[in-house]
């Protein structure tokens, strides 16, 4: 099989990785890549979000399975290309990546469907923000409707302070991901997890979790981020937590998906808060997480390539994933200045072997003259795989440090709490 990998981050890079690595996979490409996809396949220079452009190409290559990696190749419609041209893509179509595009349509499904999410007002000015939080007690979770490349949410102490910040968004018109309307949550207490479901628009099935750090600082300080790191399997759940998800999320997702007539194919990530009642749903999104996947795929075994096409082709066969037992801990090494804005590094050491059992993803990036450029923010994801969580951890901290030392750059930091519970 010949597969095409869209995007260009880490994820990416470990999604490629892994479809290489299975039996049958005969060559590997990506649009665009990045200095990691580039050591296994060709890199094609086109937009991840140039559908046109990836279907002639695919048509011209023989592509047999397109992944799209990230939401904006979903939301720009890449998937609904390719389906048009008769190319088999795990990705949903752009309708189906409104669960994750939409902040509102979202929520407006899960109140549709009986899913179990935070309570939430929708507004779409300044004057109703303020009349929606007339009453509001405790802390407000404000979220920008569109995408936001996790940039979208800040969660606020108090009804007085998501005032502050909202009357900021709409007098300077600088709502992030340049919509107008805005998503008001009661926070809810818990423990975060992200579960990670196939769907072949007929049947969903989890297959496999991760636990995300999204804060740019150590003890969970500082803003939100696209994720820090992140480990797997998670730990401290209860043992029954997939079927949990299954009745209480999958179930009622799907049977919403069928009756709104979306034959949704892909992963859907469900981003879940867990609370004194189980399982709420935080987020929905359409693709899979990064860096939960640099995490999740080192520990999958089987035929992972023809995992996802017989997805894509609407006949899911779970025979093909095999899952690990051992435990994987990621860690994001991303520049200072993440995730305010991002400086570029230029010519970063190419070489990122490490040890048995760890493995370093390239986010966006080039190879160029025997280095790496790097795009900035969030350049590398350092995983390892341990026996339990205490040796991942120990071993993918030995792993950054020895990295670190050696790219010839001192602009990079990184979370030192990572899986540490
Ligand atoms: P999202 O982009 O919707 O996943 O939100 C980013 C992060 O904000 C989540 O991973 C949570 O840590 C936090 N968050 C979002 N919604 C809530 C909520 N209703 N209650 C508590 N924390 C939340
Ligand atoms: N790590 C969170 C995400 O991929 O959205």
């Amino acid at each position: 099989m010949r597969v095409l990998v869209v995007g260009n981050g880490a994820r990416e890079d470990a999604l490629s990785w892994r479809i290489a690595a299975s039996p049958s996979c005969e060559a590997v490409f990506a649009a665009p890549g990045n200095a990691g996809t580039a050591s296994r396949g060709e890199n094609w220079d086109v937009a991840a979000t140039d559908g046109k452009r990836i279907a002639e190409r695919c048509e011209a290559e023989r592509i047999d399975l397109v992944v799209l990696g990230p939401e904006t190749a979903i939301a720009a419609g890449v998937g609904d290309r390719l389906r048009d041209a008769g190319i088999a893509v795990f990705g949903p179509n752009r309708s189906g990546g409104r669960l994750e595009s939409s902040k509102i349509f979202s929520k407006r499904f899960m109140e549709r469907h009986g899913i179990p999410t935070a309570r939430a007002a929708i507004v779409h000015s300044l004057e109703a923000a303020h009349k929606a939080l007339d009453d509001w007690q405790g802390s407000v979770v404000v979220k920008a409707d569109g995408l936001a490349a996790g940039k979208g949410v800040v969660v606020t102490p108090s009804a007085a302070t998501a005032r502050t910040l909202l009357t900021e968004w709409y007098r300077a018109g600088r709502i992030p991901g340049g919509g107008s309307d805005v998503l008001l949550e009661e926070r809810l207490d818990g423990r975060e997890l992200s579960i990670f479901a196939l769907c072949d628009g007929r049947a969903i099935a989890p297959i496999g979790a991760a636990c995300d750090y999204k804060r740019a600082g150590d003890g969970d300080t500082g803003p939100n981020t696209g994720g820090m790191g992140a480990y797997s399997p998670p730990s401290g759940f209860p043992d029954d937590c997939f079927d949990t998800v299954r009745e209480r999320i999958l179930a009622p997702t799907l049977r919403g998906l069928l009756a709104e007539g979306e034959e949704y194919v892909g992963v859907l990530y469900c981003g879940l808060m867990w609370t004194g009642e189980g399982p709420q749903v935080i987020e929905f999104n359409a693709r899979f997480g990064d860096p939960e996947t640099q995490a999740l795929l080192p520990r999958i075994g089987g035929d992972f390539a023809a995992l996802l096409h017989s997805v894509a082709t609407g006949a899911m066969d779970l025979s093909q994933l095999t899952t690990s037992e051992r435990h994987c801990v990621g860690v994001v090494l991303a520049t200072g200045d993440y995730p305010k804005s991002s400086a570029p590094l230029k010519s970063l050491n190419a070489d990122i072997a490490l040890d048995d059992g760890c493995r370093a993803f390239w986010s966006s990036s080039r190879r160029n003259n025997g280095t790496v450029d790097a795009a900035g923010g969030r350049v590398l994801t350092v995983t390892a795989l341990g026996d339990d969580l205490h040796a991942a951890r120990s071993k993918a901290y030995a792993a950054v440090k020895q990295l670190a030392g050696r790219l010839g750059t001192d602009a990079l930091t990184y979370r030192t709490d990572i899986a540490l519970i």
